[in-house]
Order: C-alpha cells, then structure tokens, then sequence
C-alpha cells in the first residue's frame, strides 16, 4: 500500500515534471531565428558556381557593379556572397583573417562598398574545425566570429558542414543562431549541410534557410533530379525559413535556354532562395533575360510563401502548382524527355475553377480564358509557365 502510493506519486511527478520545468524553468538563450530577415525567399548572387576559391576583393566589387548597371539588382537580387576561401588564418587572439592578398582593403571596406551600391554583403563560414576547402572553420568560435561578422557590417552568412565529424547539427546550428543573435545585427542565417541530416525538422527554428541537397552542377541532369526531387518538403517552408535546393547555374554555360528555363521555373515554384551563380559582368541578353524575368521572379517572391509541389506526373512529363497570394496559381507544365511532347493541365487537378484565364509567363503573353483544360506543347527539357486565375 505503501509503496504503491509512493510510486503512484513518483509517477505524477513524472508526467508534470515536463509541464513544470516549461513554466518554471523556461527555456532560456533559443529564439528561432528572426523571421523578418527573409520574409520572401533570398535573392542575390554567390561566387562559388563560378569561381570556386577565385574570390578576391576586385571580384565582389565589379558583380555588385555589375548587378547594378544590369537591372538585377532592380529585378530583386540583393545579396552579393562571398563563398569559400576569403579566410586564410587566425591571429593570435583567435580573430578569422581574410586573405590579404585577396581582399587588400579588408572586409569592412568591401561591405561598405557594397552598401553603397544599395546591396548586402555576404560570407561563408563552416560548422566545423575546417571549411570544405581548408580554411579555419568556427567550431568554438561560434560567437567571436558571429561578432566579428556584425562588427564588419556582413548581411548574410552561410555555414557550411565539412569536417564536423560527431558533432550534432541542430545543435551547433542552433549555437550559431544564437551567437548571431548576440552580436545583434540583423543576418540571414543560411544552414548549409547539405539535406543530410533532415535539416527540415531543425532548420525552421534555427535558420532562415537550409540545403535540402549535396552541390549541384551546370547540368541538367543534375540540376533536375535535385529540383524534381523536391516534392514533399513544402510543408516545411514558410515567410522567414526556406527550403534551399542549391544555387542557381543559369548563365554558365551547361544547359540550353530550354533548360535553364526549367531551373529558374522550378526553383520560383519552390520558393527556393534565387542565388545567381554566374559572371555577372560579362552575362549574355540571354542569361539576363533568364535571370530577370520579373513575371518568374514574382511567383518565387509572392508573398504568401507557400512552396509548390508537383500535381500530377506521368513518364517524363510533370505538372507543378504554386498557390498565390489572393487565390491565384503559378504551375508549370514540365517535359524531362527527350522530344517535344503536349501536356494537358485539367484545371481541376490544381483546385483552379471550371474556366480559367491563363497567361504565359515566360512569353508575358495572356492566352485568354479556357474551360476545364488547357493543352501546351512543351519542348525536350522544357517547361510551359502558367498564371492561372478565376475570371472576374
Ligand atoms: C560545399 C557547399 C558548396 C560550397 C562549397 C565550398 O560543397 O555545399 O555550396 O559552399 O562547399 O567549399
């Protein structure tokens, strides 16, 4: 009798001690990560697709030039990003050094630059002892370099997962979070380690983005079997924290315009972080047509943030729909054979209305109003974007 009235009590103990330690004992020290940061998914351009360690100071200041003088920077783009290989050591108090050679002027006066083209700057840095490329990492530097960031006037930081072996990564991102919210300047926090730890279960807390894949590469069989690998994970993404299935390869050279159509349309139909990777300087009217097409652009930025997801899919064809703010949608019509082929979109398979107005996105033409469905004829890799909405 005894005993089981203390282990009916021990056991309530049990049961309330988690509800108890919420109220009492809070925990401390965790925001999320501020969603106003990225409340549409990020835009702006990073040196590695390009140039891999070919970062320098001269590089940084003629792409914000250039992202300028092009019209990106009025089509959206607004982060210029620094990836591997700007930091060469540690000083004697520990402080990250950027490379001299490279960036003669130092940080400071590259972001300042930046700022007054009307751009952000962002850097790189890595979760563990050392970037994928060698460089000092900042395990156990995690504020330090978080302060030394804010200190420089840095916008946007991506953290890298190489040589992290055993550490766990919610946790030491959510370190990196935290020490980005100490040294208390506004920076979007890019999680990057590459989908293989399931970074949509974590990533919405502690980043405003996070790679939901290892690297991609100017092909387009890379490139689409990440893109339409992608199905699944919209109910992760919302205004602030963002699926990221890697950066952008239009414009180096890889794929057709056809292709590189289909990139830029799917990664506006997930909401995917749009992170130009190209020689911005010396892109072609084509790349900057690709790139700045502002109808494509504006299903990425819309701003109910609701990721798209595949409807409907038969061999090599499939259909994508985005829901848009005020009851719109933005769907592609997708062709991953080897000829052209026509695709039906049934309006009812995307929860549009009986009869529906259509525009071409891609084309800026409006098609005019259809009943029921409509029928494209879709080019080898291509893609037919829509706008489809309810007449008034
Ligand atoms: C990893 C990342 C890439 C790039 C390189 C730099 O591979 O996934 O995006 O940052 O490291 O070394």
């Amino acid at each position: 009798m005894q005993f089981s009235r203390i282990s009916f009590a021990a056991c309530l103990l049990a049961l309330l001690l988690p509800t108890f330690q919420g109220t009492i004992f809070p925990q401390t020290g965790s925001p999320d990560a501020p969603s106003q940061l990225a409340k549409t998914p990020p835009m702006g351009w990073n040196s590695w697709n390009k140039f891999g360690c070919g970062v320098s100071e001269r590089l940084i200041r003629e792409t914000a030039d250039a992202m300028v003088t092009t019209g990106m920077k009025d089509a959206g783009y607004q982060y210029v990003n620094i990836d591997d290989c700007w930091q060469v050591r540690r000083d004697d108090a520990g402080n990250i050094v950027a490379d001299p050679a490279k960036f003669p002027s130092g940080i400071k006066v590259l972001a300042d630059y930046v700022h007054s083209k009307g751009l952000k700057l962002g850097i790189y840095t890595d979760a563990g002892t050392n970037t994928c490329e060698g460089r000092p990492g900042s395990l156990n530097h995690e504020l330090q370099d978080a302060k030394t960031y804010a200190a420089w006037g840095i916008d946007y930081v991506k953290v890298d997962w190489c040589h992290a072996e055993g550490l766990d990564p919610a946790v030491q991102y959510a370190k990196f979070r935290d020490a980005l919210a100490q040294a208390g300047r506004p920076i979007v926090f890019s999680i990057c380690d590459w989908g293989v730890n399931a970074p949509w279960q974590w990533g919405p807390k502690t980043g405003n983005l996070w790679r939901t894949t290892e690297d991609i590469s100017d092909h387009y069989d890379r490139m689409s079997v990440i893109g339409f690998s992608q199905d699944g994970l919209e109910k992760f993404a919302r205004p602030g924290h963002w699926n990221d299935p890697d950066m952008l390869e239009v414009g180096n050279g890889g794929m057709t315009r056809d292709e590189y159509r289909t990139h830029m349309s799917l990664w506006a139909l997930l909401a995917a972080p749009l992170l130009a990777g190209n020689d911005v300087p010396s892109m072609t009217a084509e790349t900057k047509e690709l790139l700045t097409n502002r109808e494509v652009i504006a299903v990425d930025q819309d701003e109910a943030g609701i990721q798209g997801h595949r409807v409907w899919d038969e061999g090599p064809l499939e259909i994508w729909m985005k829901p848009l703010a005020g009851g719109s949608r933005a769907v592609g019509l997708f062709n991953r054979g080897e000829s052209r082929l026509k695709i039906t979109l049934p309006f009812n398979a995307i929860g549009a209305p009986e009869k529906a107005n259509l525009r071409n996105l891609w084309e800026h033409k409006d098609l005019g109003s259809f009943t029921g469905s409509y029928v494209a004829d879709v080019a080898k890799h291509g893609v037919v974007m829509l706008k489809v909405w309810q007449p008034k």
